[in-house]
């Protein structure tokens, strides 16, 4: 993990000098049709990405490549400039971290959240079962470190506020919102909202088999089949698509511990006016 001044972030990636690349981000161009999903990890990015993926090529189609290819923080800048136009980028780090030319751009941007008692169960699982974590400890320990924000990319409370004043601040800004919550309740009606954000011109027939591709079994299954990032698991078994559910948290919170989460969420977020649509008990 790189230590950016307090700010951590993951190194498992193809960048040869890190922190060198990691500092330029803030600087980097962006080009007038990129489109970027901001997500806190383990809120869905995979899934949205490959939703938007298919949308811009207008191809219900599998895609081939994994959505860490198009990942800020983890490709060289040298790589991202020789992808072809429109770019679905994507990134985890805090709104500050972002290159400034998306903003002046206004480029489109896709910000996803979860309920972060699933982020924390799913986080937990990925900081466990990724090697280059070298990561064992407890789920009870991890809790409180989740809660501080003692991970890659920070806490969720901070992530999510500082995307919450963004959108205060900007609220003419083209920024799409969704949750993960209402991804899994209703995914045609996401995946239709979201083409027409993206002003994709297509029709309902193409939006299902977008919705049916990447349904949680069916992209488990094909993408794992693709065989990528084998190495980095342990055991080699990927475990990316994980669950992929709402509320699984109730499997792993023990009642003490889902009891702290509440009292640090309350405090963490009584500002917020986000209203988001999962529920914390
Ligand atoms: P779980 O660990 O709860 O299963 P990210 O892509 O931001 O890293 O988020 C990963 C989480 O999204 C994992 O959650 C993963 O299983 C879930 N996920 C990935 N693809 C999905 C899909 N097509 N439908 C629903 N959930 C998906």
């Amino acid at each position: 993990v790189m230590d950016l001044d307090g700010y951590y972030l993951p190194t498992f990636n193809e960048l040869k000098n890190h922190e060198e690349e990691l500092r330029s981000i803030p600087d980097w161009q962006a080009r007038d049709d990129d489109l970027m999903i901001c997500t806190y990890p383990k809120s869905g990015t995979h899934w949205i990405w490959e939703i938007v993926s298919m949308l811009v090529k207008k191809k219900a189609e599998r895609v081939s490549a994994v959505k860490e290819t198009a990942m800020l923080e983890i490709m060289a800048k040298a790589t991202l400039d020789n992808m072809p136009s429109p770019r679905v980028l994507n990134s985890h780090v805090y709104f500050e971290y972002l290159p400034k030319d998306f903003a002046k751009r206004r480029c489109k941007i896709i910000y996803a959240m979860r309920n972060p008692k699933d982020v924390a169960v799913s986080f937990f699982n990925h900081h466990s079962k990724i090697c280059e974590y070298e990561f064992s400890g407890t789920w009870e320990n991890y809790v409180q470190r989740f809660l501080k924000g003692d991970v890659d990319y920070g806490t969720w409370f901070d992530y999510t506020q500082k995307w919450e004043k963004f959108m205060a601040d900007n609220p003419e800004y083209p920024i799409f919102m969704t949750t993960y919550e209402d991804m899994k309740q209703d995914p045609l009606r996401q995946v239709t909202r979201i083409a027409k954000f993206l002003e994709i011109d297509c029709d309902q027939a193409f939006l299902q088999e977008v919705t049916d591709l990447c349904q949680f079994d069916r992209m488990k299954k094909e993408k794992d089949a693709l065989g990528e990032q084998v190495d980095a698991w342990k055991d080699g078994v990927p475990g990316m698509y994980r669950k992929g559910q709402v509320g699984d948290w109730k499997n792993w919170f023990t009642v003490a511990q889902s009891e702290l989460f509440d009292r640090v969420y309350q405090e963490r977020m009584k500002d917020s006016k986000v209203q988001p649509r999962f529920t914390l008990s």
